[in-house]
Protein backbone atom coordinates (compact mmCIF):
# COMPACT_ATOMS: atom_id res chain seq x y z
CA UNK A 1 0.00 0.00 0.00
CA UNK A 2 2.97 2.86 0.98
CA UNK A 3 4.36 1.31 -2.10
CA UNK A 4 1.60 2.38 -4.68
CA UNK A 5 1.04 5.65 -2.33
CA UNK A 6 4.63 6.22 -3.30
CA UNK A 7 5.29 5.34 -6.45
CA UNK A 8 2.07 4.42 -8.70
CA UNK A 9 -0.14 7.27 -7.03
CA UNK A 10 2.27 9.94 -8.50
CA UNK A 11 2.29 8.06 -12.06
CA UNK A 12 -1.51 7.64 -12.18
CA UNK A 13 -2.33 10.89 -11.03
CA UNK A 14 0.36 12.50 -13.58
CA UNK A 15 -1.80 10.23 -16.39
CA UNK A 16 -4.62 12.58 -15.27
CA UNK A 17 -3.11 15.38 -17.22
CA UNK A 18 -2.00 13.63 -20.86
CA UNK A 19 -4.14 14.63 -23.10
CA UNK A 20 -2.59 11.64 -25.36
CA UNK A 21 -3.68 9.28 -22.18
CA UNK A 22 -7.01 10.88 -22.11
CA UNK A 23 -7.97 10.25 -25.72
CA UNK A 24 -6.60 6.55 -26.03
CA UNK A 25 -8.74 5.59 -22.51
CA UNK A 26 -11.79 7.87 -23.33
CA UNK A 27 -11.70 6.00 -26.88
CA UNK A 28 -12.25 2.60 -25.44
CA UNK A 29 -15.53 0.36 -24.73
CA UNK A 30 -14.09 -0.98 -21.77
CA UNK A 31 -13.34 1.86 -19.83
CA UNK A 32 -17.09 3.12 -20.04
CA UNK A 33 -18.07 -0.01 -17.99
CA UNK A 34 -16.01 0.74 -15.49
CA UNK A 35 -16.52 4.72 -15.72
CA UNK A 36 -19.98 3.87 -14.86
CA UNK A 37 -19.38 2.52 -11.27
CA UNK A 38 -18.38 6.06 -10.28
CA UNK A 39 -19.88 8.62 -13.09
CA UNK A 40 -23.83 7.20 -13.62
CA UNK A 41 -23.81 9.06 -17.27
CA UNK A 42 -23.39 11.75 -19.55
CA UNK A 43 -26.74 13.60 -19.60
CA UNK A 44 -29.03 15.15 -17.53
CA UNK A 45 -31.73 12.40 -17.22
CA UNK A 46 -28.83 9.68 -16.53
CA UNK A 47 -27.93 12.26 -13.23
CA UNK A 48 -31.46 12.88 -12.83
CA UNK A 49 -32.56 9.54 -12.55
CA UNK A 50 -29.36 7.90 -10.13
CA UNK A 51 -30.43 11.00 -8.11
CA UNK A 52 -33.94 9.78 -7.75
CA UNK A 53 -32.49 6.72 -6.80
CA UNK A 54 -30.71 7.93 -4.03
CA UNK A 55 -33.23 10.49 -2.49
CA UNK A 56 -35.25 7.07 -2.42
CA UNK A 57 -32.82 5.79 0.19
CA UNK A 58 -32.89 8.80 2.41
CA UNK A 59 -29.84 9.94 0.91
CA UNK A 60 -28.87 13.81 -0.23
CA UNK A 61 -27.34 14.67 -3.26
CA UNK A 62 -24.30 17.21 -4.67
CA UNK A 63 -24.36 16.65 -8.55
CA UNK A 64 -21.07 17.90 -10.67
CA UNK A 65 -20.67 18.79 -14.11
CA UNK A 66 -17.61 17.00 -14.79
CA UNK A 67 -15.36 19.51 -16.33
CA UNK A 68 -11.82 21.04 -15.10
CA UNK A 69 -8.73 23.22 -16.62
CA UNK A 70 -10.82 24.79 -19.46
CA UNK A 71 -8.71 27.40 -21.01
CA UNK A 72 -11.51 28.84 -23.63
CA UNK A 73 -14.26 31.25 -22.52
CA UNK A 74 -16.41 29.04 -24.92
CA UNK A 75 -16.17 26.20 -23.03
CA UNK A 76 -16.20 27.96 -19.71
CA UNK A 77 -19.91 29.54 -20.84
CA UNK A 78 -21.22 26.03 -21.77
CA UNK A 79 -20.26 24.79 -18.51
CA UNK A 80 -22.14 27.38 -16.65
CA UNK A 81 -25.30 26.69 -19.35
CA UNK A 82 -24.83 23.31 -18.16
CA UNK A 83 -25.10 23.83 -14.89
CA UNK A 84 -28.12 26.32 -15.83
CA UNK A 85 -30.15 23.69 -17.55
CA UNK A 86 -29.59 20.87 -14.56
CA UNK A 87 -30.72 23.87 -11.87
CA UNK A 88 -34.27 24.34 -14.13
CA UNK A 89 -34.86 20.42 -13.68
CA UNK A 90 -33.51 20.21 -10.50
CA UNK A 91 -36.32 23.08 -8.98
CA UNK A 92 -39.17 21.13 -10.10
CA UNK A 93 -37.98 18.16 -7.69
CA UNK A 94 -36.15 20.69 -4.86
CA UNK A 95 -38.47 19.47 -1.37
CA UNK A 96 -37.87 19.87 2.19
CA UNK A 97 -35.89 23.62 1.03
CA UNK A 98 -36.70 25.04 4.22
CA UNK A 99 -35.18 21.62 6.66
CA UNK A 100 -32.14 21.39 4.33
CA UNK A 101 -31.81 21.78 0.70
CA UNK A 102 -31.84 17.85 -0.20
CA UNK A 103 -29.91 19.20 -3.60
CA UNK A 104 -26.59 20.55 -4.15
CA UNK A 105 -24.30 21.22 -7.26
CA UNK A 106 -20.39 21.49 -6.87
CA UNK A 107 -18.43 22.51 -9.23
CA UNK A 108 -15.35 23.52 -9.83
CA UNK A 109 -13.76 27.15 -11.13
CA UNK A 110 -11.20 26.07 -13.32
CA UNK A 111 -14.17 24.71 -15.56
CA UNK A 112 -15.38 28.05 -15.27
CA UNK A 113 -12.89 29.90 -16.16
CA UNK A 114 -10.45 30.81 -13.47
CA UNK A 115 -7.11 29.50 -15.46
CA UNK A 116 -7.83 31.56 -18.56
CA UNK A 117 -4.74 34.19 -18.86
CA UNK A 118 -6.85 37.27 -18.90
CA UNK A 119 -9.30 37.84 -16.33
CA UNK A 120 -9.94 33.99 -15.07
CA UNK A 121 -10.48 35.07 -11.43
CA UNK A 122 -12.75 37.68 -12.36
CA UNK A 123 -14.18 35.58 -15.19
CA UNK A 124 -14.71 32.52 -12.78
CA UNK A 125 -16.26 34.85 -9.70
CA UNK A 126 -19.02 36.01 -12.61
CA UNK A 127 -19.61 32.61 -13.79
CA UNK A 128 -19.96 30.87 -10.07
CA UNK A 129 -22.02 34.09 -9.28
CA UNK A 130 -24.39 33.31 -12.17
CA UNK A 131 -24.88 29.30 -11.10
CA UNK A 132 -25.29 30.69 -7.80
CA UNK A 133 -28.36 33.33 -8.51
CA UNK A 134 -30.22 30.20 -10.16
CA UNK A 135 -29.41 27.67 -7.66
CA UNK A 136 -30.98 30.33 -4.70
CA UNK A 137 -33.84 30.48 -7.35
CA UNK A 138 -34.74 26.39 -7.47
CA UNK A 139 -33.81 26.30 -4.14
CA UNK A 140 -30.47 23.95 -4.04
CA UNK A 141 -26.75 25.01 -2.48
CA UNK A 142 -23.70 25.04 -4.55
CA UNK A 143 -20.21 24.07 -2.73
CA UNK A 144 -16.85 25.08 -4.57
CA UNK A 145 -14.49 21.76 -4.76
CA UNK A 146 -10.80 22.17 -4.32
CA UNK A 147 -8.38 21.72 -6.83
CA UNK A 148 -4.46 21.52 -6.56
CA UNK A 149 -2.90 24.25 -4.30
CA UNK A 150 -1.40 26.47 -6.76
CA UNK A 151 -5.60 27.09 -7.30
CA UNK A 152 -6.07 27.91 -3.48
CA UNK A 153 -5.57 31.46 -2.82
CA UNK A 154 -7.90 32.25 -5.94
CA UNK A 155 -10.34 29.74 -5.10
CA UNK A 156 -10.97 31.01 -1.54
CA UNK A 157 -10.71 34.58 -2.25
CA UNK A 158 -13.57 33.88 -4.79
CA UNK A 159 -15.66 32.13 -2.33
CA UNK A 160 -15.26 34.93 0.15
CA UNK A 161 -17.26 37.14 -2.64
CA UNK A 162 -19.84 34.94 -3.20
CA UNK A 163 -20.93 34.48 0.30
CA UNK A 164 -21.27 37.87 0.71
CA UNK A 165 -24.53 37.64 -0.91
CA UNK A 166 -25.04 33.94 -0.97
CA UNK A 167 -23.91 33.13 2.58
CA UNK A 168 -24.89 28.92 2.15
CA UNK A 169 -22.47 29.03 -0.42
CA UNK A 170 -19.66 26.20 1.07
CA UNK A 171 -16.79 25.13 -0.14
CA UNK A 172 -14.02 22.37 0.03
CA UNK A 173 -10.86 22.17 2.21
CA UNK A 174 -8.46 19.48 2.05
CA UNK A 175 -7.04 18.19 5.31
CA UNK A 176 -3.62 17.08 3.30
CA UNK A 177 -2.35 21.03 2.36
CA UNK A 178 -0.42 22.21 5.87
CA UNK A 179 -2.76 25.82 5.48
CA UNK A 180 -6.05 23.82 6.26
CA UNK A 181 -6.05 24.23 10.02
CA UNK A 182 -6.16 28.14 9.49
CA UNK A 183 -7.92 27.78 6.82
CA UNK A 184 -10.65 25.90 8.82
CA UNK A 185 -10.51 28.28 11.80
CA UNK A 186 -11.59 31.25 9.09
CA UNK A 187 -14.48 29.27 7.62
CA UNK A 188 -15.85 27.77 10.56
CA UNK A 189 -15.88 31.54 12.31
CA UNK A 190 -17.52 33.05 9.73
CA UNK A 191 -20.36 30.27 10.11
CA UNK A 192 -19.64 28.72 6.75
CA UNK A 193 -20.53 25.02 5.12
CA UNK A 194 -17.15 23.43 4.86
CA UNK A 195 -16.81 19.92 3.21
CA UNK A 196 -13.54 18.91 4.22
CA UNK A 197 -11.55 16.06 2.68
CA UNK A 198 -8.15 14.47 2.31
CA UNK A 199 -7.05 15.85 -0.81
CA UNK A 200 -7.04 13.76 -4.37
CA UNK A 201 -3.87 15.72 -5.75
CA UNK A 202 -0.32 14.79 -5.77
CA UNK A 203 1.29 17.87 -4.28
CA UNK A 204 4.54 18.88 -2.67
CA UNK A 205 5.90 18.31 0.50
CA UNK A 206 6.77 22.10 0.93
CA UNK A 207 3.02 22.48 0.95
CA UNK A 208 0.95 19.46 1.70
CA UNK A 209 1.47 16.14 4.28
CA UNK A 210 2.43 13.32 2.30
CA UNK A 211 1.98 10.36 4.54
CA UNK A 212 -1.32 8.60 4.83
CA UNK A 213 -1.11 8.68 8.84
CA UNK A 214 -0.05 12.66 9.02
CA UNK A 215 -3.02 13.94 6.58
CA UNK A 216 -5.78 11.60 8.92
CA UNK A 217 -3.61 13.68 11.99
CA UNK A 218 -4.48 16.93 10.33
CA UNK A 219 -7.79 15.70 9.04
CA UNK A 220 -8.96 15.16 12.86
CA UNK A 221 -7.33 18.38 13.96
CA UNK A 222 -9.54 20.15 11.15
CA UNK A 223 -12.39 17.96 11.85
CA UNK A 224 -12.22 19.21 15.42
CA UNK A 225 -11.86 22.86 14.30
CA UNK A 226 -15.02 22.84 12.03
CA UNK A 227 -17.16 20.80 14.90
CA UNK A 228 -16.35 23.50 17.45
CA UNK A 229 -16.76 26.29 15.21
CA UNK A 230 -20.43 28.20 14.12
CA UNK A 231 -20.25 26.99 10.74
CA UNK A 232 -21.83 23.30 9.71
CA UNK A 233 -19.26 20.53 8.74
CA UNK A 234 -19.38 17.91 5.83
CA UNK A 235 -17.39 15.32 6.20
CA UNK A 236 -16.39 14.21 3.07
CA UNK A 237 -14.47 10.68 3.70
CA UNK A 238 -15.12 6.73 3.70
CA UNK A 239 -12.61 6.40 5.97
CA UNK A 240 -13.77 4.24 8.82
CA UNK A 241 -11.49 6.46 11.30
CA UNK A 242 -12.56 9.57 9.94
CA UNK A 243 -16.40 8.29 10.24
CA UNK A 244 -15.62 6.75 14.03
CA UNK A 245 -14.11 10.42 15.03
CA UNK A 246 -16.85 12.61 13.36
CA UNK A 247 -19.82 10.76 15.68
CA UNK A 248 -17.28 11.20 18.94
CA UNK A 249 -16.86 14.96 17.55
CA UNK A 250 -20.49 15.60 17.53
CA UNK A 251 -20.76 14.04 20.89
CA UNK A 252 -18.26 16.20 22.36
CA UNK A 253 -19.74 19.34 20.72
CA UNK A 254 -23.22 18.37 21.11
CA UNK A 255 -23.97 18.43 17.68
CA UNK A 256 -27.15 16.94 17.35
CA UNK A 257 -27.48 14.44 13.33
CA UNK A 258 -28.94 18.06 11.72
CA UNK A 259 -25.89 20.26 12.32
CA UNK A 260 -23.33 17.77 10.11
CA UNK A 261 -23.15 15.75 6.91
CA UNK A 262 -21.14 12.67 5.90
CA UNK A 263 -20.58 12.93 1.96
CA UNK A 264 -19.30 10.02 -0.04
CA UNK A 265 -18.52 9.54 -3.71
CA UNK A 266 -21.46 8.13 -6.21
CA UNK A 267 -20.36 4.09 -6.44
CA UNK A 268 -17.70 4.02 -3.01
CA UNK A 269 -18.93 2.25 0.32
CA UNK A 270 -22.65 2.13 -0.94
CA UNK A 271 -23.52 0.29 2.21
CA UNK A 272 -21.66 2.41 4.67
CA UNK A 273 -23.91 5.49 3.14
CA UNK A 274 -26.87 3.52 3.97
CA UNK A 275 -25.46 2.16 7.41
CA UNK A 276 -25.58 6.11 8.29
CA UNK A 277 -28.85 7.39 6.48
CA UNK A 278 -30.80 4.66 8.31
CA UNK A 279 -29.24 5.40 11.26
CA UNK A 280 -30.60 8.54 11.49
CA UNK A 281 -27.39 10.56 10.10
CA UNK A 282 -27.13 12.95 7.00
CA UNK A 283 -25.31 11.53 4.13
CA UNK A 284 -24.91 13.37 1.08
CA UNK A 285 -23.81 11.50 -2.46
CA UNK A 286 -21.69 13.41 -4.51
CA UNK A 287 -23.12 12.42 -8.18
CA UNK A 288 -20.71 13.22 -11.19
CA UNK A 289 -22.10 13.26 -14.85
CA UNK A 290 -21.10 14.20 -18.23
CA UNK A 291 -18.44 13.12 -20.77
CA UNK A 292 -15.49 14.97 -19.01
CA UNK A 293 -15.10 12.11 -16.50
CA UNK A 294 -11.28 11.37 -17.66
CA UNK A 295 -9.35 13.63 -14.62
CA UNK A 296 -12.42 12.18 -12.09
CA UNK A 297 -12.19 9.07 -12.94
CA UNK A 298 -8.23 8.89 -13.06
CA UNK A 299 -8.53 10.52 -9.38
CA UNK A 300 -10.43 7.34 -8.35
CA UNK A 301 -8.25 4.90 -9.22
CA UNK A 302 -4.98 6.64 -7.92
CA UNK A 303 -6.79 6.56 -4.47
CA UNK A 304 -7.02 2.20 -4.40
CA UNK A 305 -4.87 -0.72 -5.70
CA UNK A 306 -8.19 -2.40 -6.04
CA UNK A 307 -10.13 0.23 -8.73
CA UNK A 308 -6.57 0.05 -10.66
CA UNK A 309 -6.61 -3.39 -10.73
CA UNK A 310 -10.17 -3.72 -11.26
CA UNK A 311 -9.62 -1.45 -14.39
CA UNK A 312 -6.92 -3.59 -15.58
CA UNK A 313 -8.44 -6.58 -15.42
CA UNK A 314 -11.15 -5.27 -17.56
CA UNK A 315 -8.89 -4.28 -20.19
CA UNK A 316 -6.58 -7.42 -20.07
CA UNK A 317 -10.26 -9.35 -20.64
CA UNK A 318 -11.59 -7.57 -23.37
CA UNK A 319 -7.94 -7.31 -25.42
P1 LIG B 1 -8.99 6.73 2.01
O1 LIG B 1 -8.51 7.03 0.62
O2 LIG B 1 -7.97 6.41 3.04
O3 LIG B 1 -10.04 5.57 1.93
C1 LIG B 1 -10.58 4.91 3.05
C2 LIG B 1 -11.41 3.73 2.58
O4 LIG B 1 -12.47 4.19 1.75
C3 LIG B 1 -10.64 2.76 1.68
O5 LIG B 1 -9.95 1.80 2.44
C4 LIG B 1 -11.76 2.18 0.85
O6 LIG B 1 -12.47 1.21 1.58
C5 LIG B 1 -12.66 3.35 0.64
N1 LIG B 1 -12.29 4.11 -0.59
C6 LIG B 1 -11.68 5.31 -0.65
N2 LIG B 1 -11.51 5.73 -1.92
C7 LIG B 1 -12.05 4.76 -2.67
C8 LIG B 1 -12.19 4.60 -4.07
N3 LIG B 1 -11.74 5.51 -4.94
N4 LIG B 1 -12.80 3.48 -4.51
C9 LIG B 1 -13.25 2.53 -3.66
N5 LIG B 1 -13.14 2.64 -2.32
C10 LIG B 1 -12.56 3.73 -1.82
N6 LIG B 1 -10.64 15.83 -3.24
C11 LIG B 1 -10.12 17.01 -3.65
O7 LIG B 1 -8.90 17.16 -3.76
N7 LIG B 1 -10.96 18.07 -3.95
C12 LIG B 1 -12.31 17.98 -3.82
O8 LIG B 1 -13.03 18.95 -4.10
C13 LIG B 1 -12.86 16.74 -3.37
N8 LIG B 1 -14.20 16.59 -3.21
C14 LIG B 1 -14.68 15.45 -2.62
C15 LIG B 1 -16.04 15.37 -2.28
C16 LIG B 1 -16.51 14.27 -1.60
C17 LIG B 1 -17.97 14.22 -1.23
C18 LIG B 1 -15.63 13.20 -1.25
C19 LIG B 1 -16.12 12.02 -0.48
C20 LIG B 1 -14.31 13.28 -1.60
C21 LIG B 1 -13.81 14.37 -2.29
N9 LIG B 1 -12.47 14.45 -2.66
C22 LIG B 1 -11.97 15.67 -3.10
C23 LIG B 1 -11.61 13.24 -2.65
C24 LIG B 1 -10.84 13.10 -1.35
O9 LIG B 1 -9.86 14.12 -1.26
C25 LIG B 1 -10.13 11.74 -1.27
O10 LIG B 1 -9.23 11.61 -2.33
C26 LIG B 1 -11.05 10.54 -1.28
O11 LIG B 1 -12.24 10.80 -0.57
C27 LIG B 1 -10.38 9.33 -0.64
O12 LIG B 1 -10.06 9.61 0.71
P2 LIG B 1 -10.83 8.96 1.96
O13 LIG B 1 -10.97 10.01 3.00
O14 LIG B 1 -12.09 8.39 1.51
O15 LIG B 1 -9.83 7.93 2.59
Amino acid sequence: MRAFARIARPAILAASRSDRLRHSVESMSVTRDVVRRFVPGETDDDVLAAVAALRGSDRLVSIDYLGEDVTDVDTAEATVAAYLHLLDALGARAEDAAIVRPLEVSLKLSALGQALPTDGDKIAFENAHAICQRAQQVGAWVTVDAEDHTTTDSSLSIVRDLRVEFPWVGTVLQAYLKRTEADCAEFAAAGARIRLCKGAYDEPASVAYRDAGEVIESYLRCLRILMAGDGYPMIASHDPAVITAAGELAREFSRGADCFEYQMLYGIRGDEQHRLATGGSRVRVYVPFGTQWYGYFVRRLAERPANLMFFLRALTRRT
